[in-house]
């Protein structure tokens, strides 16, 4: 009986583990990595963030970068859309508003600066186009690791890519 329950409890975990690496995809965004802690500092500082910015992060994961962020930022949202994620994000970043949901479908009109962890080819191209169409001239852009396609940084620190609306 207990060993019953135990596989069960193990099929039942390996099965969120694996939809967990898919379901962002099927969302049309990247799987889960976070940014190591000195990047996002590094990012951070390139972008410039401000205590009065509204700062997102499209994709936050867990909260590595909403931790970091809200120490210097009093505006700090994350959006994510695997709810074991979110709900550690959650936990995490408690001075920051934690939204669940498929960023896509969010309206992030209200931001100054944006942080991105997502991917080259295809899904950071068509999140600038939301970010475009909807943010106002003069916001930031960091994205980590991939570059965007199409758009030209103002600033770059090795894999670190700011740009401007
Ligand atoms: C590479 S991880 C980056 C996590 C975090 N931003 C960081 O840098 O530590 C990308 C995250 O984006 C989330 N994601 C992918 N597609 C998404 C979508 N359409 N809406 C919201 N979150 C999404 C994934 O679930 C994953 O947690």
């Amino acid at each position: 009986m207990i060993l019953d329950l135990l596989l069960a409890i193990t099929i039942l975990a390996v099965a969120y583990a694996v939809a967990s690496i898919f379901y962002p995809l099927l969302a049309g965004g990247a799987g889960y990595t976070p940014t190591p802690r000195k990047k996002v500092v590094e990012a951070l500082e390139l972008v410039e963030l401000g205590r009065d910015d509204v700062f997102y992060d499209l994709g936050c994961g867990t909260g590595a970068v909403l931790v970091e962020a809200a120490k210097r930022c009093d505006h700090v949202r994350g959006i994510e859309v695997e709810p074991i994620r979110w709900l550690v994000a959650r936990i995490r970043a408690r001075d920051a508003k934690v939204i669940m949901g498929d960023l896509f479908k969010q309206d992030i009109s209200d931001a100054d600066v944006i942080f991105m962890f997502q991917y080259r080819g295809g899904i950071n191209e068509r999140i600038a186009r939301k970010i475009k169409g909807e943010v106002r001239p003069g916001a930031r852009v960091v994205s980590y690791l991939h570059p965007i396609d199409g758009m030209r940084s103002v600033r770059k620190l090795n894999d670190i890519f700011v740009y401007e609306i």
